[in-house]
Parts: structure tokens; sequence; C-alpha cells
């Protein structure tokens, strides 16, 4: 019997754990500063935790947004040191690195909004969101109405089958790697964690990126249209709509571009025969056919055509994802239970898809996800991922989106003292 009342103080201590003066860090050990989509995911539970704390941790992370409006993947903590974190800001050469992640932020402030709404907050925020919208629409879109991952670590899926492919033709320097010291080998065990061979490859596109200044272009070596990513970019804007209306600002621009980029992920990154949608290398101009998670996700867009959503219901509910939803197809050959993105079950994405499906519809399968979650993390604790099999958790232990997001699931039942 799931005892909600338990699961919430636990998913509070930890959270209470893991701040750190003014932001949360996503694990004490593994993770000690402050990641992007962490933080979204994190002020969405803080907002039945701590307030105070939601806004003052996504306050934190903007205050760290470049002048071109990117919001970076990682904000460094100046007091850890450089030996607790790799690649940490002595490799990239600044106090955050310069990629970015998934644009979950505008939906993070409107739904901690929802709950203690405060219209000043949202007019701080909006034209912060606004920008980081615009990095993306300006610097990333390469022609096609999508915009481009420049790196496996900004889809926030590092080593997720979708992008073996493009991966491929990138060189993998393990002699370059070995000048390096692989911190989170150390501290998580190596067979949860992306190879080696995936890290000298994401050592070398980060080097490369640093090399020219953060600037973008085509001819960045690896670019990517995640159907995960531009779900969530289109999402933004829809949040966006949303805040725009409550602080008296036109939202019908942010829903014509949500529509947009909704008819590009259609055109391009779906797939009729599979009804999934697939990862697109503007190299090789090759969809990927590896079928992971992140083509499911576009089930969150309310607007998603009935008969697409039904297909991927259908492939959600199959026995090659299930409920809670595998990371990657449990029935392809390479599926493997621990490595990080290729099999194990995360709760962010799974807290998208419950939200998918209440888009959509269907509340019983919505339900039926939402006490998977809950059951899973009260059995095994608030780990970062779960073994689909046994349920075991992996990675890292007190990780604080899958606290704040079990808040959210249980919808606010609240801990005592
Ligand atoms: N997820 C990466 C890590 O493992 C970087 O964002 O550190």
């Amino acid at each position: 019997m799931l005892d909600e009342g338990e699961l919430a103080r636990n998913a509070v201590a930890v959270l209470r754990g893991n701040w750190i003066r003014e932001h949360t860090v996503p694990a004490r050990t593994l993770y000690p500063h402050q990641w992007s989509w962490d933080a979204a995911f994190i002020a969405v539970g803080l907002a039945y935790a701590d307030p105070e704390r939601a806004w003052a941790d996504l306050r934190s992370l903007f205050s760290a947004q470049w002048a071109d409006g990117r919001v970076p993947h990682i904000v460094f903590d100046p007091d850890v040191s450089e030996r607790d974190y790799f690649p940490g800001p002595g490799f990239w050469g600044r106090q955050t690195t310069g990629i970015v992640q998934p644009p979950v932020h505008a939906r993070a402030v409107w739904l901690v909004h929802q709950r203690h709404p405060s219209p000043q907050r949202l007019r701080e925020f909006y034209p912060k969101l606004v920008h980081q919208q615009e990095y993306l629409a300006r610097h990333r879109d390469y022609g096609g109405g999508l915009v481009s991952i420049v790196h496996p670590w900004e889809s926030g899926l590092d080593n997720s089958p979708a992008w073996d492919d493009a991966l491929s033709a990138i060189p993998a320097d393990l002699d370059m790697l070995r000048q390096y010291r692989r911190r989170d080998i150390e501290v998580a065990a190596v067979s949860h964690r992306p190879t080696d061979r995936d890290y000298a490859r994401y050592i070398g596109l980060a080097a490369s990126y640093r090399d020219v200044g953060y600037q973008d272009s085509a001819k960045h070596p690896f670019l990517v249209e995640c159907p995960a990513f531009n779900t969530l970019y289109a999402d933004a804007e829809l949040a966006l709509a949303e805040i725009a209306e409550a602080i008296g600002q036109a939202p019908a621009p942010h829903r014509q571009r949500a529509h947009d980029i909704q008819e590009a992920l259609l055109q391009r990154l779906f797939d009729s025969s599979t009804g999934l949608f697939y990862a697109l290398d503007l190299h090789s101009e090759k969809r990927t056919e590896a079928r992971c998670i992140s083509g499911l996700l576009p089930l969150l867009l309310p607007g998603l055509p009935l008969a697409i959503a039904d297909g991927l219901v259908r492939e959600l509910t199959s026995t090659r994802f299930g409920i809670p939803a595998a990371s990657y197809d449990r029935t392809a050959p390479d599926f493997d239970t621990l490595r990080y993105w290729r099999g194990p079950v995360w709760i962010n994405m799974n807290w998208l898809l419950w939200r998918g499906l209440k888009a959509h519809g269907r509340p019983e399968l919505a339900e039926q996800l939402r006490m998977a979650l809950l059951t899973l993390i009260a059995e095994h604790g608030c780990f970062e991922y779960f073994a689909p099999d046994t349920g075991e958790g992996i990675g890292g232990s007190e990780f604080s989106w899958t606290a704040a997001l079990a808040l959210d699931l249980m919808g606010g039942i609240i801990a005592g003292p």
C-alpha cells in the first residue's frame, strides 16, 4: 500500500538536502552544480514544498542567461572544486557551459504560478523566457522550422540510442579522454553511466564548440533534430501564451509558433509506418530507426491529431515501452536495463507522458502511470533512474527531480513537520 505521507516527507527531505544557498543541485555527489532542465522540474516540486525557493531556483538559473538568450545547461557553483565535476568551468572556459537543454522553464514558471499566483513573477520571467526561445529560433533552426541540438547533452538524454548514427561520424578520441579524469564513474557505478567511447565523443564535441567561441553555424559536427526537444520547444510557446495572457500581452503569436513547430514535427520527424517520431540527423539527412522514449513525447502537445496521439498511446502501452515507459525499446537487442538512457525508467519523461495522457483524454491510463511511478519511488527511493525489469533504483540517490515530480504526481499531499 502506497504511503503518500511518507513519500512526501522523503521527497521534501531530498529537496531540502540538495538546496545550496540559492539553488538546488540534482544530486550532491554526482551533479554538484545547477542544471538547466533539472531546475525547471525541481521548481515544479518546490512549489509544493517551498514556493519561495521555486522562484529563487529559477531566478538563479536565469541570472546566468547569456546575452544572446541561451540558458546554459550548467551554471557552475564557484565554491565547488574543479575536481568534483568533469568537465567543469576550467574546461568550458567560463562559469557556465555553452550548450543548452530542453526549454521546460516556461511551463515550470506557469505551473509554479498556478499553485502560488504571482503576476509580478510572471512579468519578471516573461521577457527572459521569450529571449530563451528567440535564441533557439534564431540560432538553432537550420531551415525546417525545428531546432537542432549540437551536442547529445543538450537533449538531456545523453546516451540515448537516438544519437548513435549521428555520433558514429564523430571521432572517439580515447587518448584525449585519458588526459582527463571522469569523475562520474568514481561516484556512480560504471555500468550505469555512458561508455568511455561515448564520453570521448562528448568531450570532443564540447571542445570544438568551445574552440569556435560557442558560435552557431551549420558547420556543427553534430546537428540533430530531436522530437522531445522540439516538443518541449513547442510546449514552451503554449506556456508563454498562457503567461502572456495573464499579464496583458498578446498570446496569439505564441500559439501560432507552437502550431508551426507541431506542423514541422509532423512533417520532418513522424514516421507513419511505425506511428512514432524519430531524431533526424541534418548531415546525413536520415532519421534514426531507434525507437526511443523521445519519439513518444509529442503526445504532450494537446493539438496533436487524434489518430497520431492514438498511435503514440498504442506504442507507449505496447511491450516496447510499457507503463512506466522504459527510455528505449525493451525488445531491441541492445536494450540495456542499467545504462542511463539506453533502457532505464526516468521519472521526468514519464511525468511528461502522464501530462500528455491527461491532455489527450486518457484519465485511466494517466492514473495507471501515476500510480506506477509513485509505487516505484516509494518502494525504491528517490533515485535518478530505475531498472525497468526489477525496479531497482540506479544512478544517483536522493535525486532532486524524482523527489520534486513525486510531489507533483501526488498533487499537493504536503509533508508534515
Ligand atoms: N548529464 C551529463 C552528466 O552526466 C551532463 O549534463 O554530467
